[in-house]
């Protein structure tokens, strides 16, 4: 006889059915639409993860993972996401009910929220349009933009694209002159800051990159890659290393900042030393950053190497932050551990691949809204009310 029907048994077998579902076992990282799947409309999604298998399903296989890889075995690249599960938020009862103050100040600067767009190469691999469509979707939200030195349009384009605020990111690989020339057009444009990366001295082993190349089907006349980069070379370079800017040195932070008149920032700091040997050699700032996990394996999350810059920093200049920031959730506690403003890479990206302008724009205010519900729930009205006291972290 068929067992007779309970709600309580038909909830739990659904649940069941739910954990066993590969989506489920994801994470919130969630896989593309397949081929029987419709891809949501924007209206349809509801948190920055789900940007990105919208974007996946949308651009080239190349393009996805060049946006989505760490280096080597990614675990930096996890580890990113993995310290926000050992930061707590500590809810406050009946804490005041107006709506929170998102609104944040850095060198100056006004902005309606203490979140920004990261520096990120090649938007036109994403979007026609590149990080001219970036900009118009961050100023469309309010939000600053830096833009990268290996942006695909020049910076007068990306900066003259939309009316809102710009910040440059700085590589210094060419000639002192070709560094100064490069600074000099991004002021003439209008960036109001300058972020020099200082994490890149070698180019980093991207297997998911190297992998799609191999496999790419050979366009006529263009070989096929065959060899790893891991194979033996001949003097001078026996490991195959690539340098980008080995010599990048405290001199050339000093040079740079000696020429800049805008707030002059480090962007790749990851330990109290460093951290206090830039404001010894005097920056405005410094950005935590391993890169997305992009450059060092198993060098450690921001979130957890930030407590240490903030102490060493001593309030003397802001400290930013960012790597693997997807919630409002996490940037309420990256402030709350003492930074000053969070900037995020690859979900503009996946809102620019997936639905354009639109798309950065929507990522961009899903991470606001979540961030005014995380101070509505702790109790904190303004941004400058968000502490120490709103977080328990077992890392620190
Ligand atoms: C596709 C991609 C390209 C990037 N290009 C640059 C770059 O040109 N210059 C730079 O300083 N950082 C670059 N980064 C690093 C970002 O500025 C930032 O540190 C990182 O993306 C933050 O981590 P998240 O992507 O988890 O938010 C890049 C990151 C990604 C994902």
């Amino acid at each position: 006889m068929p067992a007779p029907f309970s709600r309580r048994a038909a909830l739990r077998r659904l649940g069941a059915f739910a954990a066993s579902s590969p989506l489920y076992q994801l994470g919130g990282q969630q896989r593309p639409p397949g081929l029987r799947e419709r891809v949501p409309a924007l209206e349809e999604i509801e948190s920055v993860l789900e940007f990105e298998p919208v974007a996946r399903a949308r651009i080239s296989r190349t393009a996805y993972d060049y946006v989505a890889g760490g280096v080597d075995g990614e675990f930096t690249l996890r580890r990113n996401r993995q310290a926000f599960e050992w930061a707590e938020l500590v809810p406050r009862a009946l804490a005041p009910a107006a709506a929170p103050d998102l609104s944040a100040e850095i060198f100056g600067q006004k902005l309606p929220c203490p979140i920004l767009v990261a520096p990120t190469a090649a938007h036109s691999q994403v979007h026609p349009e590149g990080e001219k469509a970036t900009h118009q979707g961050a100023a469309a939200a309010g939000v600053l933009m830096a833009v990268s030195s290996n942006s695909s349009y020049p910076i007068q384009e990306v900066a003259a694209a939309a009316k809102g605020p710009v910040w440059f990111q700085l590589y210094a690989r060419d000639t002192p002159e070709g560094t100064r020339d490069r600074v000099e057009r991004a002021l003439a444009a209008g960036c109001q800051a300058v972020l020099l990366t200082v994490d890149t001295q070698y180019m980093s082993h991207r297997e998911r990159m190297l992998h799609d190349r191999h496999l790419n089907i050979p366009a006529a006349g263009v070989p096929v890659r065959t060899r790893s980069r891991r194979q033996a070379g001949a003097p001078p370079a026996p490991y195959r290393l690539q340098p980008q800017n080995p010599d990048l040195s405290w001199k050339t932070v000093e040079a740079i900042r000696a020429y800049t008149n805008v707030p002059f920032l480090l962007k790749g700091i990851l330990t109290a030393e460093d951290a206090r040997l830039a404001v010894e050699h005097g920056v405005s700032g410094v950005v935590v950053s391993n890169h997305g996990g992009r450059y060092l394996d198993y060098a450690p999350s921001t979130l957890e190497a930030l407590p240490e810059i903030v102490q060493a920093v001593g309030g003397r200049i802001p400290v930013l932050i960012d790597g693997g920031f997807r919630r409002g959730s996490d940037v309420f506690k990256a402030l709350a551990l003492g930074a000053r403003a969070v900037l995020v890479g690859r979900p503009p990206l996946w809102g620019l691949g997936a639905f354009g302008p639109e798309g950065v724009r929507r990522v961009l205010e899903v991470l606001q809204a979540e961030l005014a519900m995380a101070m509505a729930a702790t109790g904190c009205a303004t941004i400058a009310a968000i502490d120490r006291s709103a977080v328990l972290v077992d890392f620190a």
